[in-house]
């Protein structure tokens, strides 16, 4: 179980996130939904352990996290999908998923000679992208392409693919429907909702509420770094303050 315990997180004297307490349990799909500003990607980048809290604790299941470096709270198995996905464009998919499962080496090796070379090497890493691949058959199919030749969609299922390389056993995305039209915002929930089934722990970060609550099993609501509401998907859905804000109901 992943345990936020009243977080708080500044830029300077920008307090961007302000006390904020919530938990996942193991195997649940959970939203977190807001407006632009509200903190969200702070919050996620400071599970990532991108970021410090300047108070609270963040734990998932003995270790606290918000003690460790980035590498090492990737290496515990929880991976991040950033917002506007960070891709390196010029280089190919292959070489993007490579990278993201650099999580496993860093440490055992410490002067490389590149994610290609390893690759060779270790099986396991062989086995780790043919799964990959086999979620995502579009990308082996591309996988020479450069990343940045992909369209939005596949870029966010490259973003995501890449995320899934360290193997983790919590998925923390950051607006993953930005920019995408309706129908591949289906197929990323649908993506989503399938890695749910195999076990993964997903927290999803989204402005679009509609979209996040058709998947999510509960949800929290933030705003100006605060959590406002909360519930499960269907008091969510009933809850007069999302429908005013956040549903477009009255
Ligand atoms: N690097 C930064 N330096 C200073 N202020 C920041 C930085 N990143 C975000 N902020 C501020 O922190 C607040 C929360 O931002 P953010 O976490 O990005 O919100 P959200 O993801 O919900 O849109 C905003 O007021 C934003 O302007
Ligand atoms: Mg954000």
């Amino acid at each position: 179980m992943l345990r936020i315990e009243g977080v708080s997180v500044c830029y300077g004297r920008i307090q961007a996130v302000r006390e904020v307490s919530l938990s996942l349990q193991e195997g649940e799909l959970v939203a977190l939904l807001g407006p632009n500003g509200a903190g969200k990607t702070t919050l996620l980048k400071a599970i990532a352990g991108l970021l410090k809290p300047s108070s609270g604790e963040i734990w998932w299941r003995d270790w606290q996290l918000s003690l460790l470096p980035a590498h090492q709270v990737a290496r515990l198995g929880i991976s991040l999908v950033p917002e506007g996905r960070q891709l390196f464009s010029s280089m190919t998919v292959q070489d993007n998923l490579l990278l993201g499962d650099y999580v496993h080496h860093v440490g055992r090796f410490k002067n490389l000679l590149g994610p290609k070379q390893w690759l060779i090497r270790r099986p396991e890493d062989q086995q780790r992208l043919a799964e990959v691949y086999s979620l995502f058959p579009r990308l082996q199919e591309r996988r020479e392409q450069r990343a940045g030749s992909l369209s939005g969609g596949e870029q966010q299922m490259l973003a995501i693919a890449r995320a899934l390389m360290s193997s983790p056993q919590v998925l923390l995305l950051d607006e993953p429907s930005t920019g995408l039209a309706p129908m591949l915002v289906r197929e990323i929930l649908g993506l989503l909702e399938h890695l749910r089934e195999r076990g993964l722990t997903i927290f999803l970060v989204e402005q679009d509420a509609h979209a996040a609550l058709r998947i999510a099993d509960r949800g929290y609501v933030m705003e100006t770094g605060r959590i406002v509401d909360e519930g499960s998907r269907k008091e969510l859905l009933a809850s007069p303050r999302m429908r005013r804000a956040y549903l477009g109901g009255l």
